[in-house]
């Protein structure tokens, strides 16, 4: 049985972090981790695995490197890596004219293929390690994406877009046609491994109520399977929303009516909600995932944490690539501290790294197995080193304290930082290594 031993400072979470009271996080400037066979079995101090007999000579050490469980991404578009950064639209025209066009090119087996890797591989190197993840509305990307998962043994929800209208010919399918393949997909991947299915209409303004009905009873024979969609992102989309379900008493009722709100429900974005939308999330136990630097991109507005936290949301963080600026969760947390800012609100740096790690695990009931390091959960983490950029490392040398530094390290980091990459205990993603 081979063991990895390796060295570094580390930082992981039992539960919500209370910075005052040092409370539900861990944080050892000097650390040994060992995992075996994929699995954590101790994070222990190098005083405390020397004093056991272990022998430091045989650690793996990086010097000025920080262990942190893998990032989780709980919202994300395998196909939009080619529309980041597209020009001056709001949501629904730069569907129309940026992500539309581009999805359309998955129906080319080997182009589909092709982006699934390049994308898996952009997460790892943004220390990545799990996601919940919009495939296309093509069957065979969804298989392409879960195959590339299951090479890299990687956690992975995901799941093939379905659509029934308001979309070009080229992205649409029959009512029959989705259901059909959404059934054959989690047949082939639910539960295979690391791998978990979520039924995946894009969101209502694309789905008749006839799918949604379809989807939400999917959905109630199989309670394991996810949902993923996005709500209330746009204002436009809102008004678009309701004329299309002038039945509903508003967008969270087009779902709830049609029993996609369940505790495994992630909807992306949900800034524009009332309050009886929100306690309606919070009884049937959703979450919202919060996708800031999306938010700002679009121009879709700004997600008010703290109302959504009062109501009893449960919150995840994402990237929402392509609308998403970066694949980086550090920018993203960077983008979502400064969207708080000019709401008069705060992140403290814990909570954010919280967020994406344990808390997204928690979101994605994912917690027994990812999120933090330790001991039994398997051995996804990422190694940072701040020297890898000098302007993070100049003003490390400024900061006070962990709490500080944190801080730093989530406004000036991005994938420059993250020095090792590991899936279930198996190396797979280098960055330079150090000067
Ligand atoms: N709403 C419907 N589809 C999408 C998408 O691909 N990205 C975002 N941000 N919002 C959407
Ligand atoms: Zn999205």
């Amino acid at each position: 049985m081979t063991e990895s031993h390796l060295r570094a400072s580390a930082l992981t979470f039992t539960d919500v972090p209370d910075p005052a009271s040092g409370r539900g996080y861990r944080y050892l400037t000097d650390a040994v981790l060992t995992f075996r066979e994929g699995r954590i079995s101790a994070l222990v101090s190098a005083e405390d695995f020397l004093q056991a007999g272990g022998d430091l000579a045989r650690c793996e050490h990086f010097p000025g490197g920080l262990m942190l469980p893998g990032f989780i991404d709980a919202h994300v578009h395998a196909p939009q890596l080619g529309v980041m950064a597209s020009y001056g639209r709001q949501l629904l025209d730069w569907l129309e004219s940026y992500t539309f066009p581009e999805e359309a090119r998955f129906a080319d087996e080997a182009y589909a293929g092709q982006q699934m890797e390049r994308f898996l591989q952009a997460l790892l190197a943004h220390g990545t390690t799990a996601a919940m993840v919009f495939s296309t509305v093509h069957t065979h990307a969804a298989d392409a994406l879960f195959e590339a998962a299951a090479r890299r043994n990687m956690c992975l929800i995901g799941g093939k877009v379905i659509t029934d209208r308001n979309v070009p010919a080229v992205l649409s399918e029959t009512l029959d046609e989705g259901l059909r393949a959404t059934r054959d997909l989690i047949e082939r991947w639910h539960g295979q491994g690391r791998l978990r299915y979520a039924v995946t209409p894009r969101f209502a303004i694309t789905s008749t109520a006839a799918q949604l009905q379809l989807a939400g009873e999917l959905l109630s024979a199989r309670t394991d399977v996810y949902l993923q969609t996005h709500l209330s992102e746009n204002l436009l989309e809102v008004q678009k929303t309701g004329l299309l379900f002038p039945e509903a008493k508003d967008y969270v009722d087009v779902y709830d009516r049609h029993g996609l709100c369940g505790p495994r429900s992630i909807f992306a974005h949900g800034i524009h909600l009332s309050e009886r939308e929100l306690d309606l999330l919070a009884t049937r136990g959703c979450s919202v995932a919060f996708c800031p630097t999306s938010n700002l991109f679009l121009g879709s507005g700004l997600l008010d944490v703290a109302r959504l936290r009062r109501h009893g949301v449960s919150m995840a963080v994402a990237t929402d690539v392509g609308a998403g600026t970066s694949v980086s969760m550090l920018r993203t947390l960077a983008e979502g501290y400064k969207v708080l800012q000019l709401q008069g609100q705060s992140w403290h740096p814990l909570d954010a790294l919280y967020s994406i790690t344990l808390g997204n695990a928690r979101v994605l009931q994912l917690d027994a197995h990812i999120g933090s390091l330790c001991p039994g959960k398997d051995a996804d983490l990422v190694i940072v080193d701040p020297s890898r950029s000098s302007l993070l490392a100049g003003r490390l040398e400024t900061c006070a304290g962990i709490d500080e530094r944190l801080f730093a390290m989530i406004m000036l980091g991005d994938d420059r930082i993250i020095r090792r990459t590991y899936v279930a205990g198996v190396p797979v993603f280098d960055g330079p290594a150090p000067i």
